[in-house]
């Protein structure tokens, strides 16, 4: 089971059949009564609100629903993904769909996969001081501070893995009181790790020179030539991998690979 799973299983509402409870939550300051099993995403457009940006794959994959809430008997600040985290009576709630960070700007081909190549384009790294707010603060419970850690000491292969699970939501950064984009700090190692260490994946070598070479032109030809209900067919007949099935699975028939 991924960690994406054992999170939305940890913090996803359970489906209610009978009557629920309502509780005040208050959005932008505003109150209003939702069902007590709702997800923040969910009491937002509960309560009227038409969710066009911060609101993409509503299972937690995505990102792009960070969102800080806090109560009024606590000075904490809290953050969680809005269709992960239920909510709680007297959440105040403010969605944050973009967090603006530094992004550098770089050709991957033309860097060199070190520690050097982190530092030049986010030297801010070294203001890390250490607080572990953005580990506190990951939804996906990942060890940001390790991973910022790693890039200090430039470990590329390291951060690359240590980040693996990141979905981007700004949340980390929004908490940094050293001013880190941590993830744009971990996407640049898990690209260079990928362009320039990750040994070379050879059936994607051999894919790609399938296509190069046309290999699929006429089979994919007469599949536009066919029938919507011919179509279904064909797909409905196609041998789908199991979901546990080993590294090494192929399909019997091999033609498209
Ligand atoms: S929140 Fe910022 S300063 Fe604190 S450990 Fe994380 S990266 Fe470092
Ligand atoms: S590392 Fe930061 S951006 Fe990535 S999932 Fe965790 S909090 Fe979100
Ligand atoms: S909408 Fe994609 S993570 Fe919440």
């Amino acid at each position: 089971m991924s960690k994406t799973e054992t999170k939305a299983k940890k913090t996803a509402p359970k489906s209610k059949k009978k009557e629920e409870g309502l509780v005040p939550i208050f959005i932008m300051g505003k109150q209003y009564e939702v069902p007590e099993s709702l997800t923040i995403q969910k009491a937002l457009e509960y309560a009227g609100y038409l969710l066009i940006r911060g609101c993409g794959c509503r299972g937690g994959i995505c990102g792009a629903c960070g969102t800080v809430y806090r109560f009024p008997d606590s000075y904490r600040i809290e953050v969680g993904l809005a269709c992960q985290t239920v909510v709680q009576p007297n959440m105040y709630i403010a969605q944050i769909p973009f967090f603006p960070g530094n992004k550098a700007v770089y050709d991957i081909e033309k860097l060199e996969p070190t520690g050097s190549t982190i530092a030049a384009l986010y030297p801010e790294i070294f203001k890390c001081v250490g607080c572990g707010t953005c580990t506190r603060s990951c939804p996906m419970d990942i060890d940001v501070l390790s991973y910022i850690s790693k890039a200090i000491q430039g470990n590329v292969a390291e951060v690359a893995q240590n980040s693996f699970d990141c979905v981007m939501c700004g949340l980390c950064a929004s908490r940094c009181p050293a001013e880190e984009v941590q993830y744009n700090v971990a996407i640049l190692a898990r690209r260079l790790y990928a362009r320039h260490l990750a040994p070379k994946a050879k059936h994607v070598g051999k894919a790609v020179r399938n296509i190069e070479e046309k290999k699929f032109e006429q089979a994919l030809d007469e599949l536009k030539k066919m029938k919507v209900e011919d179509l279904k067919k064909v797909y409905k007949s196609l041998e789908i991998e199991p979901e546990m099935a080993e590294e090494d699975w192929e399909p019997k028939d091999k033609l498209c690979l």
